[in-house]
């Protein structure tokens, strides 16, 4: 009953979008069609000048669950990545693993390094297919599409450290060492995407896809600056732009080969509006 229904909305979402690009196609996007998709909340905040302790930590909870696309794979959904409850807990004993090959000399230190150079320890389990836990497969969340800064990174460590009960330890930043952040965090203020790029990064897809127009991308999905070519042959009957709107929203209906079901998040169809989604189909199949 419950999966009925569901299957019924995806498929009603599904054709909403097709018509609405098929309607974009002809012309009439431009007479703007509502969109009745909702937008994600707010996951900014602005620093304006010296931070206390409780700011910093709720900082770092919007940048987790927001801005640095954590929940992407760090959720309990699909198990593509540990869940970091209590990760301030073990980080200690991290260290101690023999297979430990990091600088760190404290929790701390271990979870800024989990962040900057992920394959410095890799948890059991969790390494890049074939690599018998050697490479990770998180992307470095000081670089590209991510791109948090010192104050940000000391922010989600601060919000690990309070949720697990334990002190916080990172330095708070003073008006002059907060002002790059606010300038980051405006930089990436939620709103419509106006193009397939920034719809790319809003939704954190760069996180784990390469993507048309954008040079730095994740590998945990297939490259998407090939898809134009395959994703008309991918399902017999199925038109590209058919594939790609059902790739988005339902992402187990067709499973990649070499790449395992669950990995995409299930609930873009939720997110993305109309008007993104039209952009992000076009780029994906090689339109201006
Ligand atoms: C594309 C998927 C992905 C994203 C996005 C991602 N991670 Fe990870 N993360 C992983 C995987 C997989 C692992 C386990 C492998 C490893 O140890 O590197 C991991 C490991 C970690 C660890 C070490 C956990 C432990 O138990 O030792 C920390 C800390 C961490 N991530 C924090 C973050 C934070 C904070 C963000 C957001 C700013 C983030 N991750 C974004 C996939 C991701
Ligand atoms: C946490 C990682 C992750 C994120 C975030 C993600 N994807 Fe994916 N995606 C995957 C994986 C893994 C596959 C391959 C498995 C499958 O087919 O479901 C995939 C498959 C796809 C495919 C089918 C590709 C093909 O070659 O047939 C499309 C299209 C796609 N994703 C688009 C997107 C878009 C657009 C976004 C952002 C709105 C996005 N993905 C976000 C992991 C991700």
């Amino acid at each position: 009953m419950e999966a009925t229904k569901k299957g019924n909305s995806e498929l009603g979402k599904i054709l909403g979008y097709s018509l609405f690009i098929m309607l974009a196609f002809v012309g009439f996007a431009k007479f703007g069609i509502p969109l009745v998709i909702p937008e994600l909340p707010p996951v900014e905040e602005k620093i304006t000048g010296a931070m206390t302790q409780d700011q910093m930590v709720a900082m770092g909870d919007k940048i987790f669950h927001g801005k640095g696309t954590c929940t992407l794979c760090h959720s309990p959904v699909g198990g593509r990545a540990p869940l970091l409850d209590g990760v301030a807990t073990r980080a200690p004993e991290r260290i101690k693993d023999p297979r430990y090959k990091g600088k760190a000399k404290t929790g701390e230190e271990y979870i800024r390094e989990s962040m900057k150079e992920p394959s410095t320890y890799v948890v059991a389990g969790f390494g890049k297919p074939g690599t018998n836990d050697t490479v990770s497969p998180m992307p470095q969340i000081d670089k590209g599409a991510i791109g948090l800064n010192d104050v940000e990174i000391n922010a989600v460590i601060a919000y690990f450290q309070k949720s697990s009960g334990l002190p916080v330890t990172v330095p708070l930043p003073t008006g002059a060492a907060a002002a790059p952040a606010a300038g980051g965090a405006e930089a990436a203020a939620p709103k419509p995407a106006a193009t397939a790029e920034e719809a790319f990064n809003k939704y954190g897809c760069v996180t784990c896809h390469k993507v048309p127009g954008i040079a730095e991308g994740g590998d945990m999905g297939p490259d998407l600056t090939k898809l134009a070519s395959a994703a008309g042959s991918r399902k017999p009957g199925m038109s590209g732009e058919m594939y790609i709107i059902e790739s988005i929203s339902t992402p187990n209906a067709y499973v990649v080969k070499g790449f395992d079901p669950d990995i995409m998040p299930g609930d873009f169809a939720e997110k993305v509006t109309m008007s993104e989604m039209n952009l992000i189909v076009k780029a994906l199949l090689g339109k201006k």
